[in-house]
């Protein structure tokens, strides 16, 4: 009897072993106004999978920070050294071209901008953002990127789906084009949640929705994958670099779980060695 309940044990841990093993971190607040593919439902983020083990993505995602990003935003907790190791990019050509300025390679990744004048600026200063994905998940972070589009009525021509009236200008408007928010017609759903259709002609009706973001042809460097890829590339250096040790943490974390393993076989063993002795 014992003996089953102690195999119960084992089998329920390796269980939750393998189901805890996928379980993500955070997966970000509410998407403010964001609007699913099919328009109903609003303000559920995209959910992505970050890969701390896919290093070509890692090395496009800090490439795009250092391009596009580095501007504004620092990663004040995080060296240029220590990223250069963990990606594997050769510390000549992470010199090169991805640090710019008199910035040395040991030197923590700062900006000069000033954050009261910055302030002024945009009406809030950009963020440091090491321990961004942390904050706000990686889901939240893909979503804002891909959200921007033009709005005249804000002081900096662009507006945010997930952030609304954000203070930080479209930084990537080159590379995914003009991105508008459109309406479009969508089917209508009835109350018993089936589409509704006219009852004389049997067709589908449908209603106008409107706030789908939609990019105008032509006006960006990249297609729509091109630049998903690139946010989720992006994305995913921001939670690695909320989490550097993440790697090392799991390959250590999966020898505990051995070492454990191996020790509670040989603790019953002598349980069992010991129970002898008292008969
Ligand atoms: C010209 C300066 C500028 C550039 C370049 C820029 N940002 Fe920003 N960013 C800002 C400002 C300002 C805010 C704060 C906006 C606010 O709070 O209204 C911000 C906010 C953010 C936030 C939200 C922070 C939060 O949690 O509130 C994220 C994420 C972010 N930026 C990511 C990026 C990424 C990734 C890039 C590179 C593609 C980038 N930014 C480029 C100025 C900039």
């Amino acid at each position: 009897m014992k003996r089953i309940k102690l195999f119960t044990y084992i089998v329920s841990f390796i269980v939750a072993f393998f189901f805890s093993y996928n379980v993500n971190a955070a997966s970000g607040a509410p998407c403010g106004h964001y609007l699913s593919e099919n328009g109903l439902t609003e303000g559920q983020c995209e959910t992505i999978e970050v890969d701390p083990y896919d290093l070509s993505s890692l090395q496009r995602g800090a490439q795009i920070y250092m391009n596009y990003c580095l501007g504004c935003h620092s990663l004040k907790f995080a060296r240029y050294k220590r990223v250069s190791e963990d990606l594997q990019i050769p510390l000549d050509m992470f010199q090169e071209n991805l640090i710019f300025g008199d910035q040395k390679l040991g030197d923590l990744i700062s900006i000069g901008m000033d954050s009261k004048e910055s302030k002024v600026w945009f009406g809030n200063s950009p963020p440091d953002l090491t321990l961004e994905a942390g904050l706000r998940g990686p889901d939240w972070i893909y979503t804002y990127l891909k959200s921007f589009y033009i709005d005249d009525s804000r002081p900096l021509g662009v507006n945010n789906k997930v952030y609304e009236n954000v203070g930080m200008p479209h930084a990537l408007i080159e590379m995914q084009g003009e991105q508008f928010s459109v309406c479009k017609q969508i089917p209508e759903i009835a109350t018993n949640g089936g589409i509704k259709q006219d009852p004389l002609t049997g067709e589908q009706l449908t209603v106008e929705k409107c706030g789908f973001l939609e990019v105008k042809d032509g006006t960006g460097i990249q297609t729509a994958e091109e630049f998903d890829r690139s946010m989720k590339d992006l994305t995913n250096f921001l939670a690695y670099m909320t989490d550097p040790m993440k790697k090392e943490r799991e390959s250590i974390g999966v020898y505990v779980l051995l070492y454990l393993f191996i020790f509670t076989i040989l603790s019953y063993l002598l349980y069992i060695e010991f129970k002898k002795d008292l008969h």
